[in-house]
């Protein structure tokens, strides 16, 4: 077996829970990789709040350069009470603003997948949302997050919705890319019965969808298709959006699986991949050893796929399945008369159960 390989992670907690899970998640890597031959050496740096606490801004130049010289970068969440009454470019969330647009990362992915041992946690009837696998392909660096003018006019105050050909081309192209390792079906999300920029998105991605017959492309409407991920989610494969439409949509979509603590994501396409769960700060829970570590241990496992280390990444994937069928719960999934497992102690669970599973391949020959 190759002992050589190892990975630099630039490794930034964030606010309220996020040290919490993301440390199981590096518990979860150096466990991983030192039963599959590689070592993962982990630097803290400070974004959100815990940087603007520090430093006065959300994204140090020291944090920012970090992540560039990393091999990925492992983020928790940013943001929480303390800093809500900041403004502007002295608000938490510019700080993860900013490093997405630093590193180039375009392209946000986001699975959705509703694990058949907790069909049941789900808001939705089990019968209706089992089977749900759905991967978000959210634009991340354009769009009106990031569109100009922006600000205040006299009494109003204005943003703008804004997309190149190139920028709707780029994350068209992902979105075909990996409907073809899936199943093969994109949905394309806009709102081209009323605005400008979704024609154009709506005109380039048919475009792009002729060089690529081999999947299949339909457009919706984002409200229709924010009632369709209620009312029947395993219609999506592949969905694709625009920034703003993106994390609307992946928020509505983490409802499905009962708990938004589930779920990962990847931001790809630029100098250095960033991967951080979908889910907030959570400050009501933080510190507290209660939150649920998964999101940030499967955001683990999408940085194994992007370094190349995918049977490591299946590993980390049957580690959570394996300790869910095994009945560990966190206290958003618990039921009221079951013992909940702590953030660390389920963390701990899934390493071994991780490593465990990729020595049983080894060995298999
Ligand atoms: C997300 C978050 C961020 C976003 C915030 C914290 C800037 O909600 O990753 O979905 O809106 O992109
Ligand atoms: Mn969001």
């Amino acid at each position: 077996m190759d002992n050589t390989r190892s990975y630099d992670i630039a490794w930034l907690p964030g606010d309220g829970i996020g040290p919490e899970v993301t440390r199981e998640a590096l518990r979860v890597l150096e466990t991983v990789g030192s039963a599959h031959g590689f070592s993962v050496t982990a630097t803290e740096h400070r974004i959100g709040g815990a940087a603007l606490d520090e430093t006065g801004g959300p994204l140090p130049g020291s944090t920012r350069e970090a992540c560039l010289e990393s091999d990925a970068v492992l983020l928790g969440a940013v943001g929480g009470p303390q800093w809500n009454d900041n403004t502007g470019e002295q608000r938490p969330e510019r700080g993860l603003l900013a490093l997405r647009k630093a590193l180039g990362v375009y392209a946000n992915l986001r699975p959705v997948r509703v694990p058949e041992a907790l069909a049941g946690a789900s808001p939705l009837r089990p019968d209706r949302v089992g089977g749900t696998d759905i991967l978000f392909v959210r634009e991340l660096t354009g769009g009106i997050y990031f569109g100009t003018p922006e600000g205040r006019t006299g009494h109003g105050a204005r943003s703008t919705m804004a997309y190149s050909e190139d920028e709707i081309e780029r994350i068209a192209h992902v979105a075909f890319q990996r409907a073809r390792r899936r199943g093969g079906h994109v949905t394309s999300v806009d709102k081209a019965n009323v605005l400008e920029v979704s024609e154009l998105w709506r005109e380039v991605v048919t475009e792009v969808h002729d060089d690529c017959p081999d999947v299949t492309l339909r457009h919706l409407y984002v409200d229709n298709a924010a009632m369709q991920v209620v009312r029947d989610p395993r219609q999506f494969d592949v969905v694709l959006t625009g920034n703003l439409f993106g994390d609307i949509l992946s928020d509505l979509a983490a409802a499905l699986p009962g708990s938004l603590g589930l779920l990962p994501s990847a931001s790809v396409g630029g100098t250095v991949g960033l991967f951080e769960p979908v889910h907030g700060s959570a400050p009501d829970i933080a510190g507290q050893d209660v939150a649920n570590p998964t999101a940030a241990i499967l955001s683990a496992a999408l940085l194994l796929d992007e370094v190349g280390e995918t049977a490591a990444a299946d590993a980390v994937r049957h580690g959570v399945d394996a300790t869910l069928d095994a009945g560990f719960r966190t206290a958003d999934l618990a039921a009221a008369d079951e013992e909940a497992a702590s953030t660390s102690a389920f963390g701990r669970e899934v390493a071994t159960r991780a490593a465990d599973s990729v020595l049983q391949n080894a060995q298999t020959p």
